[in-house]
């Protein structure tokens, strides 16, 4: 078996008295598409920052494609690991172009390699046109698709995708999926996070799910939402101020509600029962029955904070 493409075990990092990752281990293993989820703040971005040697570990041990991070192997692995960051770090003044140009120059490919690339990257995302713009004149979803192509423009064996289609167009999101897919059919490694939790149903293979610094829940989407939640939801439409109460001839089958401010939300094991019994209690509401998302798992393991 070859080495996994990045080992974790108690891995640390601290801002002073701060704990913003306290011990969290996982395995991602090559050709795999892992990913973080969590509320702000949980400690995503200072993970992948890990990862790509941005900034350094204060504790455990951290291995990528069996190397130890640590400055003495941080060039090597920089040069196997693409990245697209959360923040854009883009140098405004410079041209679209000139950009690209700066990361082909530390990849170190030939002016002929490096003008095809950029190419043919800023070419998938759309962004010919403005190939000579100054960075600062582009729309923010734009410089998103700037970030992506320089990502890409190593070819590397890792990508590493901080929220990559916050602010894309839709089109733009689902471009960027089929790509996703098609490095990970060349057995690329992608670590990503996201707020989109139907982004990383459809992309990861498995993901974790950290609150606090800390890995809460881990495992394949599908897994993880038979294990953490029920196999179908009861929607209920109100548009009171406060939820319906539950009749008590459905105490017995709900597992656990949820009231959002215009929903309540059952979380049932016999979808078809409840949703009856609930069109008959509540015949002026509208009532849905649909199955669990990744979202139902986030809601209950995190609570309701981003939403409040
Ligand atoms: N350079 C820093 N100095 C001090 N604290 C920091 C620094 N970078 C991050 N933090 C803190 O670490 C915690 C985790 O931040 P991080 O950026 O990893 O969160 P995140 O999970 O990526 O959140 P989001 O979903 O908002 O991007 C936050 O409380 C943040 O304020
Ligand atoms: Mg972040």
């Amino acid at each position: 078996m070859p080495d996994p493409a990045i080992t974790a075990k108690a891995l640390r990092k601290s801002y002073g008295d701060f704990v913003a990752v306290d011990g969290i281990d996982f395995e991602i293993e090559r050709g795999e598409c892992f990913g973080f989820l969590g509320p702000n703040g949980a400690g995503k971005t200072t993970t992948m920052r890990m990862i790509y040697r941005a900034v350094p570990i204060t504790g455990g041990t951290l291995t990528i494609f069996g190397h130890d991070a640590g400055s003495a192997n941080d060039r090597v692995i920089k040069r196997l690991v693409g990245v697209v960051p959360q923040e854009n770090n883009l140098d405004e003044e410079l041209s679209v172009t000139e950009n690209l140009d700066v990361f082909c120059r530390f990849y170190g490919l030939s002016r002929k390699e490096a003008k095809e690339r950029a190419a043919s990257l800023l070419d998938f995302v759309n962004l010919n046109e403005k190939a000579k713009s100054k960075v600062q004149e582009l729309s923010g979803g734009m410089k998103r698709r700037v970030l992506i192509a320089r990502g890409l423009l190593g070819n590397p064996q890792l990508l590493v995708l901080d929220e990559p289609t916050t602010g894309l167009d839709p089109q733009a999101r689902h471009n960027l999926w089929d790509r996703l897919f098609a490095l990970k059919r060349k057995d690329a490694t992608l670590v990503l996070t996201t707020h989109y939790m139907d982004e990383a149903e459809q992309l990861c293979d498995r993901l974790v799910i950290m609150d606090k610094g800390k890995i809460v829940t881990q495992g394949k989407p599908r897994e993880l939402i038979e294990r953490e939640v029920t196999r179908h939801v009861v929607e209920v439409w109100h548009e009171e101020e406060k939820a319906p109460e539950l009749p008590e001839e459905m105490r017995a089958l709900v597992r656990r509600s949820e009231a959002l401010s215009d929903r309540l939300l059952l979380y049932v094991d016999d979808g078809e029962a409840a949703i009856s019994l609930a069109a008959r209690h509540w015949p002026a509401l509208e009532s849905r029955l649909r199955r669990s998302t990744l979202e139902d798992v986030f809601l209950k393991i995190t609570g309701r904070r981003l939403e409040e």
